[in-house]
């Protein structure tokens, strides 16, 4: 699909917007909705709380109020003012320096960064593009010292590569990609393992790290968990079904309890190509995920990407990928006992009872919450003990009940409609086409899941629902509220008794988003949050050692909000609930990853992802923005120079504790 413009593939990965794949009529508790909202109602007039509290007692709620009232916000730093231009924009008091940048080198034997002359060897050893989640793995307990891992979740070719672009009748049109070119990008996508340093402040690379790392679209995995050694992950290449290269458009992760870097699989249906065999049985199961879309022409030069010559190998994409920081040449794993479907975070957190329970959401309009449950308890005093802890455990989809409790149903092979008689033969197919699963055990259909983080201090987990504008008025349901939802909404879930690994609990709707001035948006923000505090679009999140709720966006645009991506601080508590300010925002184009927030709460690190992708709807430009013509040239401004996603580092003015 070489006509497509660039535009047209960047909006497939990114927004997942295009069409929805989930063809099942679980309920949309249609018609219960009537029931629930004047009941919402009620509630709203007899005591100002919401939905979950239906089943709380009057004098409990009395007491929470009581106990609301006393309390002000978490962050009292001076508010970015919204808007767009082609720099970014820290709180006042704060420094936002950029500590890596696409093509920085990783290694004492990178080559300098040329984006003239750019080859899949020196990709390989600089670090990559459109860096998404970013995580934190202390060196001997140091908020000073650490490994920073990075996602780099695709490439954005019209503003990578020089020569490739043609505008026609205002549109982008991007030249097929030759070997080198598809080469280079299989190069850029991955991670990054990299060593870091604070001195004097500032936050530096060291370049001699012997934990340094590039993972690419190229690296040696292997296959982890039921899945492992299935008929339907074996390909020409690999008999044994075990051992598959790379990862690819890897998005929101984590870092495991045990010091691994997680990192999940998401929009992966865009690097095939081809059809499948008449006689495949993957059909249904790729239609689910919506395979192939054929963005990426990586297909046309490497056989396993086109599904015609090796139909097998999209089931070894669409995982949880496993990487031990502590050892180089450590084989990535793919954890397959996760799930498979668009992953985005994997955000964990330890139970009470030692087991380590990861939050995981399904990146597609109308997809699932999922949760998964390690069978044995971590280990604080061995850390090799916990290296395989995530092949073994059970997975659960969310479902939410219209009276606010939400139940935690086992994706397990042989319970309830998982078995045989609907083509599941064991763990391993269930796991394979986990979205089909979850369709069978009637999960909830959400406004696209994305991260999910839960809160250590307070119990609660904060799902981001980025927005969903092909809901229709009668798909709408308590926790999906508004039809055409533009602006998303963040879910709170309180798990029974703050017990993570509960198989029940209740949820409440913490925030819709949208600009509260518009009243048909239906917004719900504090009216304490100014008209830069509101945001659309939550995509990210970081819960820091606080507790405190910091959540990054995905679409906010000249034309959806009049304003850039960027960092709000969220408070959750008290009176200040649901009032939100803007800490930092991103150049003109670009989109919001991250955030990190250090153990000490000195620093944060947030990535800018796609600066200078696009530009027509921002007047001082109004064009498509391209390689040799480009809304910004963030972060070096310099006329030879491209724009390059980088990673920021944030920190006060003299140190101290960022966002008070
Ligand atoms: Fe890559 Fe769900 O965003
Ligand atoms: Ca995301
Ligand atoms: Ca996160
Ligand atoms: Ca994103």
């Amino acid at each position: 699909m070489n006509d497509q413009s660039q535009t047209f593939r960047t909006s497939l990965l990114e927004e997942n917007d295009g069409p929805g794949h989930n063809p099942t009529d679980n309920a949309t508790m249609g018609e219960l909705i009537a029931a629930r909202f004047s009941r919402r109602g009620f509630l709203k007039g007899s005591l100002a709380v919401s939905a979950i509290a239906a089943t709380v007692s009057p004098m409990a709620l009395m007491l929470a109020d009581d106990a609301r009232a006393g309390s002000k916000s978490a962050f009292t730093f001076e508010e970015v003012e919204a808007g767009i231009d082609e720099k970014h924009h820290v709180a006042a008091g704060y420094d936002a320096d950029v500590l890596l940048r696409w093509g920085d080198a990783l290694f004492p034997d990178s080559p300098e960064f040329d984006p003239l002359n750019q080859t899949p060897e020196a990709q390989a050893k600089q670090f990559g593009y459109n860096n998404d989640y970013v995580g934190y793995i202390p060196i001997d307990g140091s908020s000073e010292h650490g490994i920073l891992v990075v996602n780099h979740e695709y490439t954005n070719e019209h503003l990578m590569f020089p020569g490739i672009v043609k505008v026609v009748e205002g549109k982008l049109e991007v030249a097929p990609a030759d070997q080198k070119r598809v080469d280079i990008e299989m190069a850029a996508h991955g991670g990054t393992v990299v060593e870091i340093r604070k001195t004097g402040g500032k936050w530096q690379v060291v370049k001699d790290g012997k934990l340094n790392r590039r993972i690419t679209a190229n690296t040696e995995m292997q296959l982890s968990g039921p899945v492992a050694g299935h008929d339907r992950v074996k390909t020409n290449a690999d008999s044994s079904g075990k051992k598959v290269f790379g990862m690819i458009n890897n998005c929101s992760g984590g870092v495991t309890p045990w010091g691994t870097y997680v990192s999940g699989e998401e929009n992966i249906h865009g690097y095939f190509l081809g059809k499948l065999p008449e006689d495949s049985k993957e059909a249904a199961n790729y239609k689910r995920m919506g395979i192939p879309e054929g963005v990426y022409d990586w297909g046309n030069f490497h056989d396993r990407f086109d599904l015609s010559k090796d139909p097998n190998e999209a089931n070894r994409f669409g995982w949880v990928v496993e990487i031990d920081v502590n050892d180089p040449n450590s084989i990535p794993k793919k954890r397959t006992a996760m799930g498979r479907f668009k992953h985005e975070g994997a955000d964990s957190i330890v139970a009470k009872d030692g087991r380590v329970v990861f939050y995981l959401g399904d990146d597609e309009r109308f997809d699932y919450v999922y949760k998964f449950v390690t069978a044995s308890k971590f280990n604080p005093d061995d850390r090799a003990a916990n290296l395989d802890l995530l092949d073994e455990g059970t997975l659960y989809v969310a479902k939410f009940d219209v009276d606010g409790t939400i139940a935690w149903l086992p994706v397990v092979f042989g319970e309830g409609p998982l078995t045989e008689a609907n083509g599941f033969r064991s763990q391993a197919d269930v796991l394979i086409e986990t979205r089909r699963a979850g369709d069978l055990l009637g999960a909830t259909k959400m406004d696209r899941p994305e991260d999910i983080g839960p809160n250590g201090v307070n119990g609660k987990v904060y799902v981001m629902l980025t927005n969903n504008t092909k809901r229709k008025d009668d798909q709408v349901d308590p926790v999906n509220p508004r039809a055409k939802n533009a602006f998303g909404h963040i879910v709170e879930i309180a798990e029974e008794d703050g017990n993570f690994t509960a198989t029940k609990g209740k949820w409440e709707i913490l925030l819709k988003c949208g600009d509260p001035s518009v009243a048909d948006v239906g917004a719900s923000f504090s009216t304490d949050t100014t008209k830069n505090g509101w945001f659309g679009m939550p995509d990210n999140c970081a819960v820091d050692a606080d507790g405190r709720l910091w959540v990054s966006t995905d679409g906010n645009s000249p034309k959806e909000t009049g304003r850039t991506d960027g960092i709000w601080a969220v408070d959750t508590e008290g009176a200040a609930r649901a009032t939100s300010k803007l800490f930092f925002r991103v150049p003109v184009g670009a989109e919001m990853c991250g955030p990190l927030m250090l153990p000490d709460m000195a620093t944060m690190m947030v990535a800018v992802q796609h600066p200078g992708d696009g530009g027509e709807d921002w007047k001082p430009f109004g064009r498509p923005s391209y390689y040799e013509d480009l809304s910004t040239r963030w972060p070096d401004f310099k006329d030879n120079m491209p724009v390059r996603p980088s990673v920021l580092a944030i920190t006060k003015k003299g140190g101290g504790k960022i966002g008070v």
